[in-house]
């Protein structure tokens, strides 16, 4: 094990995610990091085996206030305070249901899983096609000097349409809900804490709206459970989950389907196999999640007890975070790890991706964002088989934000 204590914030990590993380995995199962917003290190678990067995074994816990005997007063708020957002908005974002454990975490879960059911996702499709369709008509509409921004004109629109539509987001905030989510990612404590109060307020508007107005939404759903039922869901919980569906829902699909293309286009082979064999979009998808998925780590966890893990004894209450680029890339788990493979066998194959997550908080959209990622490229390679990009992949301009792998633009000639 390493003394040394790494930065997520180190440009070198921001710059090359897979390569810095895998370093930090081949020098030892944990390594100690800096995080952005909290006083103590957090333990960074980097393997295959034990990024699994972190985010599955109940001793490990989302919220700290479940570890017994911490004084965790003000853990997360000062953390929030650190972030910009002022204290009367920080309960809002503060207690999603990533955030919550046992129960809580049961109870919040329930009130919107059956609408991310595989099977309710399977009757979503045809209105995905529609979208993704209307979508690629209107691309070469875009183009300045013959180059398409991918970013801009399909990979945000298509997911934040298709979560708008499900949760009742009208049309004309839309625009406004790309630009907080693009905000927010960016962790800037000026502009933080105004986009938080701005998105709470606009929830509670539209919340008030569709109370007079009920629709056949899952917004309505929510305000109807609340209603009935004070008990399953509180006042400050329908406006938290709103806000956490609307935003999981599109920041990070956006970045599957940009940096998935990004990936097929740097990999002309790849491409050519998904283009003449639209069969394959279901493996493309589980492949480009492992190779390229667009959230490096997750949610912090806490030791609700001393644990043993990757050889080490975790003192109850430390904070540990599950590297997912680097357990997707881990050789242990994954033959010729670093390679993109499309073909890979996913069913057959020992291992799962871990890029949607594991366990109880596993991504409770994962089916929809991969039929998301399944039409987008299949429906993109079709209209525009002989798509490249318009700049040198050294070009492409990532942001550079922690936990979060995100392309600028993706610059593209249609053909
Ligand atoms: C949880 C990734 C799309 C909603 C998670 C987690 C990951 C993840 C890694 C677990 C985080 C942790 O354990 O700390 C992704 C990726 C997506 C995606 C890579 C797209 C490619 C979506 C979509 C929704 C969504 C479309 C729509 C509702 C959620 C929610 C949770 C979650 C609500 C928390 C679940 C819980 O705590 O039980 N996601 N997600 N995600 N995701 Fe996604």
């Amino acid at each position: 094990m390493t003394a040394h204590t790494y930065d997520l914030l180190d440009p070198e990590l921001l710059r090359d995610p897979f390569a810095g993380y895998s370093r930090i995995r081949e020098e030892g199962p944990l390594a100690r990091a800096n995080f952005p917003g909290l006083d103590t290190s957090v333990w960074l678990v980097t393997r295959y085996d034990d990024v699994r067995t972190l985010l599955s074994d109940r001793r490990f816990v989302n919220n700290p206030a479940s570890v017994p005997g911490l004084d965790v007063t003000n853990v997360r708020a000062k953390g929030a305070a650190a972030q910009g957002i002022p204290p009367e908005y920080a309960e809002y974002v503060l207690n999603t249901v990533l955030d919550a454990d046992g129960e809580d975490h049961i109870r919040l879960r329930r009130l919107v899983s059956r609408a991310f059911t595989a099977r309710r996702v399977a009757e979503l499709r045809p209105r995905v096609e529609e979208i993704t369709e209307s979508l690629l008509d209107a691309l070469p509409g875009t183009a300045e000097d013959g180059v398409v921004d991918l970013v801009e004109h399909f990979a945000y629109p298509l997911p934040i349409t298709v979560i708008c539509e499900l949760v009742g987001v009208p049309e004309e905030d839309r625009q406004s809900w790309r630009e907080w989510g693009s905000t927010l990612m960016r962790m800037r404590p000026e502009t933080t804490g105004p986009t938080i109060r701005d998105m709470v307020e606009h929830i509670k508007r539209l919340i008030a709206h569709r109370r007079a107005d009920p629709k056949d939404d899952l917004l309505t759903g929510l305000i109807r459970a609340h209603d009935e039922d004070g008990d399953r869901l509180s006042d400050k919980e329908l406006v938290t989950m709103v806000l956490t569906l609307v935003f999981a829902g599109h920041e990070t699909t956006a970045h599957l389907i940009s940096n998935g293309t990004a990936a097929l286009l740097a990999h002309p082979e790849q491409l050519a196999l998904l283009r003449d064999d639209p069969a394959l979009a279901p493996r493309a998808v589980h492949e480009l999640m492992r190779w390229c998925g667009p959230v490096q780590g997750t949610r912090v966890r806490y030791a609700s007890e001393d644990v043993e893990l990757g050889g080490q004894t975790i003192r109850r209450g430390e904070p540990l975070m599950a590297v997912l680029v680097a357990a997707n890339r881990d050789p242990r788990a994954f033959p010729d790890a670093d390679r993109l493979d499309i073909t890979r066998e996913a069913d057959g194959r020992k291992e799962t991706h871990v890029g949607f997550g594991h366990g109880l908080h596993y991504c409770l959209g994962a089916a929809l964002a991969r039929q998301e990622g399944e039409v987008a490229f299949t429906a993109l390679l079709k209209r525009y088989p002989a798509i490249e990009r318009a700049v040198p992949e050294a070009e492409l301009r990532r942001q550079p934000v922690p936990v979060s792998w995100r392309l600028e633009a993706l610059p593209v000639r249609l053909g």
